[in-house]
């Protein structure tokens, strides 16, 4: 018989590798096309808000015209944040990351949440609502902190985009801006499984408690590959800081093997829906706040940088849904450092939604402990075990 030869690992990255069921979202990458339980992003953007698409996520459905007021009454009344976490907040430096402040508030308001020790579905519905309101407070309340301003109270009557632009700049915010900053909280929401979510999903499968599983998400998301994408594309439009560099700098970046922020994914082999939606909203607010150029920069360089990539790779590169929310959030007023943390009070709902789905069924016939395999490359000290040297004779 002929002997076998040892199948070679690749590293995939698991692309392409189906892990689990999902009801929750689908990326259709060839199609370019994002569906949230059925519903497309183009429309969730242009007509939902974000109160109920976290509906649409958790509760696999929209709310009704009856449901959406009480809904929308539990997340409000769940906004505050207890005033040790904020005393908390006040001892760390200026200086820290706002990505760190939120991930370390999570186990903070775990230590205030009654239900942190029940794992029944309900209750984990509860500390799931509560960690959607509550993270959107904490990163208000860590900015008016950092810049010595005094920390504002949810208001009650607005939603929870206006809320926040309210808490975060201290007066309340025109209908265009919370407009536009609910479509992006929609846009943001949930993308099926990409890296934080599924950083999510694996800790909520050893049955972690939600606060457990959110904080190990934000982490995830915080990442220069994931979320952290949208302030570097900022950091880039800033280095570029004219159109007539676009192409030096493409260049530039190309020769020496650098990557291109926001061009690219994982996933989407064309248009990525929601970059598409708002790349309008970036040169809308940047004309209306008399800085047009961020979005002139942005375009040129997808332009530009999609022509040398394809001559260089023979193949297409497209924008991301970072891209052009950068210079959108920028021109909004929000400081480049905050565009990553904005990212993840949104997708906070998502991250609950597969929490529920990971520990309560939904898709799958039987939850399980995530435990992939790996090929050990390492060392052996012959084709034995290595024998225990003492201390005394290494
Ligand atoms: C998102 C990302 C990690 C997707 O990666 P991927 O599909 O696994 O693609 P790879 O990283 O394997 O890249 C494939 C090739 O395209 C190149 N490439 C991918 N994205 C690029 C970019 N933004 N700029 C320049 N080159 C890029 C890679 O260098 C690689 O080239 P090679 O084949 O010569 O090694 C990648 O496109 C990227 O790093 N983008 C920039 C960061 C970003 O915007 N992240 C937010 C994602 S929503």
């Amino acid at each position: 018989m002929e002997e076998c030869a040892p199948k070679p690992i690749k590293d995939t990255g698991l692309r392409n590798v189906v892990i689990a069921s999902t009801k929750i979202s689908n990326v259709i990458g060839d199609q370019g096309k994002l569906i949230y339980r059925g519903y497309s992003i183009g429309d969730l953007a242009e007509f939902a808000a974000f109160e109920e698409v976290v509906h649409l996520l958790l509760y696999e459905k929209l709310p009704s015209k009856s449901e959406l007021p009480d809904f929308k009454t539990r997340l409000t009344k769940e906004r505050e944040i207890p005033p040790a976490v904020i005393d908390a907040m006040r001892t760390r430096p200026a200086s820290s990351l706002p990505m760190d402040i939120l991930q370390a508030a999570v186990p903070m308001l775990a230590n205030h949440d009654p239900d942190v020790e029940t794992d029944a579905p309900d209750a984990v519905e509860r500390m799931g609502l509560r960690l959607t309101a509550k993270l959107a407070t904490v990163l208000a309340a860590w900015q008016r902190i950092k810049e010595g301003k005094a920390v504002l109270d949810p208001l009650d009557d607005l939603d929870h985009a206006a809320n926040f632009l309210y808490m975060f700049f201290g007066e309340k915010p025109s209908q265009e801006a919370v407009r536009f900053f609910d479509a992006c909280l929609v846009m943001h929401a949930e993308h099926s499984f990409n890296a934080s979510t599924f950083a999510a999903r694996g800790v909520a499968s050893t049955r972690a408690h939600i606060y457990a599983a959110v904080a190990g998400a934000i982490g995830s998301l915080s990442g220069a590959l994931h979320g952290g994408a949208n302030t570097r594309v900022m950091k880039m439009l800033m280095e570029i800081g004219d159109v007539k560099n676009v192409s030096s700098y493409v260049t530039r970046q190309l020769d020496s093997g650098g990557k291109i922020m926001g061009l690219g994914h994982a996933v989407y082999d064309t248009d990525d829906p929601r970059a598409l939606i708002l790349a309008p909203m970036s040169r809308q607010m940047g004309e209306k706040v008399g800085e047009p150029h961020w979005y002139e920069i942005s375009r040129e360089l997808e332009i530009q940088a999609k022509a040398a990539f394809k001559e260089r790779k023979g193949k297409e590169i497209f924008a991301n849904v970072d891209f052009y929310s950068a210079s959108l959030y920028h021109a909004m007023g929000f400081p480049m450092e905050i565009f990553t943390p904005i990212f993840a009070i949104s997708r906070v709902a998502g991250w609950v939604a597969h929490v529920l789905e990971e520990q309560f069924g939904g898709a799958a016939d039987k939850p399980m402990l995530y435990r992939p395999e790996s090929e050990y490359v390492g060392d052996y000290c012959g084709p034995e075990e290595c024998s225990w040297e003492p201390i005394e004779k290494r």
